[in-house]
Order: structure tokens, then sequence, then C-alpha cells
């Protein structure tokens, strides 16, 4: 078992590094490798899911891999083929762009990458889907996340990873300006845009519009199986779908599950009157202009 110490020893060598507006992690990104990703060809069965970080990434992977085999979860038990223990392979992790070129079709793909980075030719070729998460509960889960990964920095404490959050300091940079650039870019490419709250409100509606969206003809009974296996109750039970793979060095297991709570509002154990002041203050400000609205407690998702 992994003592905190060397979770501060590992992530002393996965420091924050500034890349053209951005920030990338030492050691796991290779900012000349993510520059290449921008000319990379796509295919028309090419599939991005792009999120900022924990706003249900895993969540749409595991309902891709089930839409492709027809809901039968064992594909998700098989699923080992990366080294790393990932369901699908991230884009900008280094050796990932390389093994895409030749990888065959249909090549699924999730990042947290900024719009400028992705490949230009998904303006007329291969499709995206944004999962975008109210922010509130993006940091309460990305607050337990840096305790487990050991890719990021320990947390001094909440209100200091709060302060870093609002301020973009974290890899994903600023959640505001994520998710205002990529809805921004919504009609420029094939895009679902989608919530993590419009998930978890109704779950077989949202496979529905995704199975929509990628074209995927199920049977009636298949699309239950894809919404059974990619509840939060069942997902946890799946050791791949729960990062339970993944080697010590990168996730230290014991700090925390993966697969958390999976709710929404969990922000409200955790945020003071004030911090919930602060965050509201800025919100309203950086999302102004900004067309959607989002759900911030589980008694507004009923
Ligand atoms: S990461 O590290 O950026 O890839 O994380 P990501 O997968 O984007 O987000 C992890 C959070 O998504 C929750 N999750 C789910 N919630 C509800 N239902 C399902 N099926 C589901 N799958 C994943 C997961 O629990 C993390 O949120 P928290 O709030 O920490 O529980």
């Amino acid at each position: 078992m992994e003592s905190d110490n060397s979770k501060t020893q590992n992530h002393q060598n996965h420091e924050l590094v500034p890349h053209k507006g951005f920030k990338l992690i030492s050691g796991t990104h290779d900012p000349d490798d993510v520059d290449q990703i921008y000319n990379l060809e796509i295919r028309d069965s090419d599939v991005f899911v792009v999120t900022y970080p924990k706003s249900g990434t895993i969540w749409m992977q595991q309902i891709l891999l089930l839409l492709e085999s027809k809901g039968d979860v064992s594909a998700i038990r098989q699923v080992n083929n990366y080294s790393n223990g990932d369901l699908i392979p991230w884009i900008e992790l280094n050796g990932n762009r390389q093994a895409f070129i030749t990888a065959p079709s249909p090549r699924l793909r999730v990042t947290h990458l900024q719009y400028q980075f992705m490949p230009s030719a998904l303006s007329h070729k291969g499709k995206v889907i944004y999962v975008a998460r109210n922010p509130k509960d993006v940091l309460v889960s990305y607050f337990y996340f840096h305790k487990v990964a050991n890719m990021l920095e320990t947390p001094k404490d909440f209100n200091d990873f709060f302060e870093k959050f609002l301020q973009g300091d974290v890899f994903g940079c600023s959640w505001f300006d994520h998710v205002k650039t990529w809805h921004a870019h919504k009609d420029d490419m094939n895009m679902l845009f989608i919530t993590y709250e419009e998930m978890i409100q109704d779950l077989q509606s949202a496979v529905e519009r995704i199975a929509l969206f990628l074209g995927k003809e199920l049977t009636d009974e298949q699309l239950a199986n894809v919404v059974k296996y990619s509840t939060f109750n069942n997902m946890r039970k799946i050791p791949q779908a729960n990062y339970e793979q993944v080697p010590g060095d990168l996730l230290s297991h014991q700090q925390g599950k993966f697969m958390r709570k999976g709710t929404v509002g969990d922000w409200k154990n955790h945020f003071t009157v004030a911090q919930n002041e602060r965050f509201d203050e800025v919100f309203n400000k950086e999302m102004e202009d900004f067309p959607l609205s989002f759900l911030w407690d589980v008694s507004d998702v009923v």
C-alpha cells in the first residue's frame, strides 16, 4: 500500500505546465505531441468525448462501449488492452496520438483538451460529444480526485483547492472557459452537447439521444441493458469502470473510489455560505451570456 509520502513524491514529477493558454501535466502529456493532435486525419466513424475533468467522462465511455456491444456488459469487463487501464484511450496521453493514426475503426477517444488543440478536420468529419456538469459538483469531485490521483497535487485543504479551481489553476484550467469555448463551437462540428444532470434526470432518454446521434440501432432490450449497466450502482461494481485496473503509481486507490457519489448537489455538504456566495458571484459574471442553465440540487432533478 502506498503512503501519503509516496503520493507527495509522485506528484512532484507531475507539475502543471502552461502550454498555449492551457495547462498540461508534465510526465503525462508531451506538449509537442499534443500540438500534433490538431493535424490528425479524421474518419467519419471517429467519436471524441470531450469534458472538463470530473464531468462524467467515464459514464459516457461506459455508454459508448455498451452501445458498441449492444448492451453486452462482458465487453466492458474484457477491456484491458490499454496499459493504464482506461476504458477508452485519452487522445492527449503520451503515445496515444500515434496509436490513434493506425487504430481500427471505430476510433472512440476521450479528452479534456480545450477546443484549440482538437483536430481541425472535426469541422467536417467525425463526431464530438461534450458532457458538461454543474461546476460546484465538479469542484467537489475534483477535490477528492486530487487526493487519489498521483499525477495531481494533493490539495492543502478544501478552501485552498476552491480558490485554485476558481482561478483555473488546475488541469483543465478554467471550467468557465472550457464550457463556454466548446459550447460556442457547437455548430462548427457534429456535436452533441449534453449535461451530467440531464443524464441523472433521465438516463434512458439520454442513452436514446446518444444512440440516435451516433446512428446506433439497438432493440429495446439492448437499449435497456445499456441503461442498466450504466447506472452508478452497476458501474461501481465493475472494476474496469471504477478504474481499479489502474496501477497504484497513478491512482492511490486506498484514498478513495473513483466512482465516489455520482449525484447532484454534493457541493452543499462542502461549501460554506461565504464560499457559495463567492462562487455565485464568479459564476454569474463568467456565465452571464451563456444560453444554458445548470441544475444545482438533486431536488431540481426530479
Ligand atoms: S475524470 O477523472 O475527469 O475522467 O472523471 P469523470 O469520469 O469525468 O467524472 C467522475 C465523476 O462522474 C461520476 N460518475 C457517475 N455519476 C452518476 N452516474 C454514473 N453512472 C456515473 N459514472 C461516473 C463519478 O462518481 C464522479 O463524480 P463524483 O461526484 O466524484 O462521484
